[in-house]
């Protein structure tokens, strides 16, 4: 078939796919549009999942969806941080199985990074942002180090996957050439693309973005899952042995992706995708609430928790539903394949934005407030589908404090300060001395490097390398 009748033909059904759901209006300018635009703009229309989304266009899209009911939600179960004398022996057992299964070279390195980071405001993928407060790393650099100082202390070499989305894959993959792989190899760092939707008006209809292209955004972390079977990663982490993936999101520099305790109790209890939880900061924080609703583990996320139950107490006055939802997550590659069949959907979600896009007249407009729906999925709609999941409790202040915001919570500024604390504290528990302030914060901006050390035990071994630490001086030990 020559070029041109294959464009017809393509035309032609894509024509009839969008006249039954009355959408025929993106193809206005077809007349107008060269040979590389119509393919663009036919590859657009066919990558529009219709089987997934007609179904919750009326629901999603032209309205928004009812919020379930949650009266029978449960606080989940939760391993605590401290295993006290009841479960010492349970979490020694799980701290060697962990290792076992880490020398083994079963665990797989996976972050999110597909994301648009609108919030930051932070110009190029998120994950070159710089993000130590001293030694210049990225947050990309930082994991890489980690991946490496992992394969070196387990002595197998761990692969990393990344998930990029179409608006950042390209500059991802050149970031990574241009820093060659960060010293890794770059037959174990594996980049692929999550799925796009299309962005809705509110009356259901597609946007276009330029004659030729539909709006379109990512599909929500939850589609990582199908990006992951579609993309050949999970058939990739079978020829390796990987078994687990370690799950976390690209914004988290605290992050302990291979932390043999957590690995070790999820094998142990036989979980098919397990959460980090860290006791909440206020009633109100901006992060998932891990819960049961009719025996099954969910997280329900800030925005949709009822205000009423996130203030109630338990009779000792401590929070009843206090588990925040750390984004970080191991899965059984097994559990991946067995969810994502032809019939695998996740719940999506509503999320109202602001689109640019073209108007009738092909002038782009601009929108000072939200005039489209995006559709999304979350992972951890996937925690109902486990047959066994697992939660375990955190210190916050060792593993987490993500970067979301430009200022504020959650900003560059907050996770400096964690960063720099966390330091502190492991240098000190390591008998190295960090003069203080005043108010009692470390007076030296200290970091150190994952390939230096990641915990305590490996300061304790490298004492006499670290040079001495005195107030105002900015120090990356390495
Ligand atoms: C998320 C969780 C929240 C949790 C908090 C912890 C959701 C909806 N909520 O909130 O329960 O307590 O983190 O930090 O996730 N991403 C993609 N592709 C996408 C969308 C996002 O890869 O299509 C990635 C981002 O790059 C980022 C991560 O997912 O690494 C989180 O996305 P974000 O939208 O920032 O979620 P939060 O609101 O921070």
């Amino acid at each position: 078939m020559s070029t041109t009748t294959k464009t017809e033909t393509r035309y032609e059904n894509a024509r009839e796919t969008l006249a039954t759901r009355g959408q025929t209006h993106v193809l206005r300018w077809w007349q107008e549009l060269d040979d590389d635009r119509r393919t663009q703009l036919l590859d657009d229309i066919e990558s529009i999942p219709w089987s997934l989304l007609d179904p919750v266009i009326p629901t999603h899209v032209l309205a928004a969806p009812k919020t379930t009911t949650l009266s029978n939600l449960a606080p989940a179960e939760v391993l605590p941080s401290d295993p006290g004398e009841k479960l010492a022996k349970q979490y020694a057992d799980a701290r060697e199985l962990g290792e076992r299964l880490l020398k083994g070279g079963k665990v797989a390195a996976f972050t999110v990074a597909g994301g648009q980071g609108t919030r930051l405001g932070h110009d190029g993928p998120k994950g070159t942002l710089v993000v130590t407060p001293v030694g210049g790393r990225t947050l990309f650099h930082l994991f890489a180090e980690t991946v490496q100082a992992a394969s070196t202390r387990y002595r197998c070499e761990i692969p990393w996957y990344i998930m990029t989305s179409e608006a950042n894959h390209h500059d991802t993959h050149t970031y990574f050439c241009e820093h060659e792989w960060f010293d890794l190899s770059p037959d174990s760092v594996k980049l692929f693309s999550q799925g796009m939707l299309p962005a809705f008006d509110f009356n259901g209809k597609l946007l276009l973005t330029e004659k030729h292209r539909l709006a379109r955004a990512p599909d929500g972390h939850g589609g990582s899952l199908k990006a992951m079977i579609a993309s050949g990663a999970t058939a990739d982490m079978r020829s390796r042995g990987i078994e687990i993936i370690s799950y976390f999101q690209v914004d988290n520099p605290l992050v302990k992706p291979f932390d043999p305790l957590f690995v070790g109790l999820h094998a142990q209890s036989r979980s098919e995708m397990s959460t980090k939880v860290a006791r909440k900061a206020s009633d109100l924080e901006k992060v998932g609430n891990l819960c049961v609703v009719d025996g099954k583990t969910c997280v329900v996320e800030y925005s949709d928790f009822p205000e009423a139950l996130a203030h109630e107490k338990n009779d000792d006055g401590t929070r009843r539903f206090d588990a925040g939802n750390l984004a970080i997550h191991l899965l059984n590659v097994d559990f991946v394949e067995r969810i994502v069949g032809s019939d695998f959907r996740l719940p999506f979600r509503r999320a109202e934005k602001k689109v640019s896009h073209l108007d009738e007249a092909g002038q782009p407009v601009e929108t000072e407030s939200p005039n489209a729906v995006k559709l999304e999925t979350f992972v951890f709609d996937a925690l109902p589908l486990a047959e066994e999941t697992l939660a375990l409790e955190v210190d916050r202040a060792e593993e987490f404090s993500p970067v979301k915001n430009a200022t504020g919570a959650d900003s560059l500024e907050s996770s400096h300060r964690d960063q720099i604390r966390r330091t502190a504290r492991w240098l000190q528990a390591a008998g190295i001395d960090v003069p203080k302030s005043p108010d009692g914060e470390p007076a030296t901006i200290v970091a150190i490097s994952p390939t230096f050390a990641m915990d305590i035990a490996e300061i304790k071994g490298k004492r006499d390398q670290i040079p001495d630490l005195k107030p105002g001086d900015r120090v990356w030990i390495e």
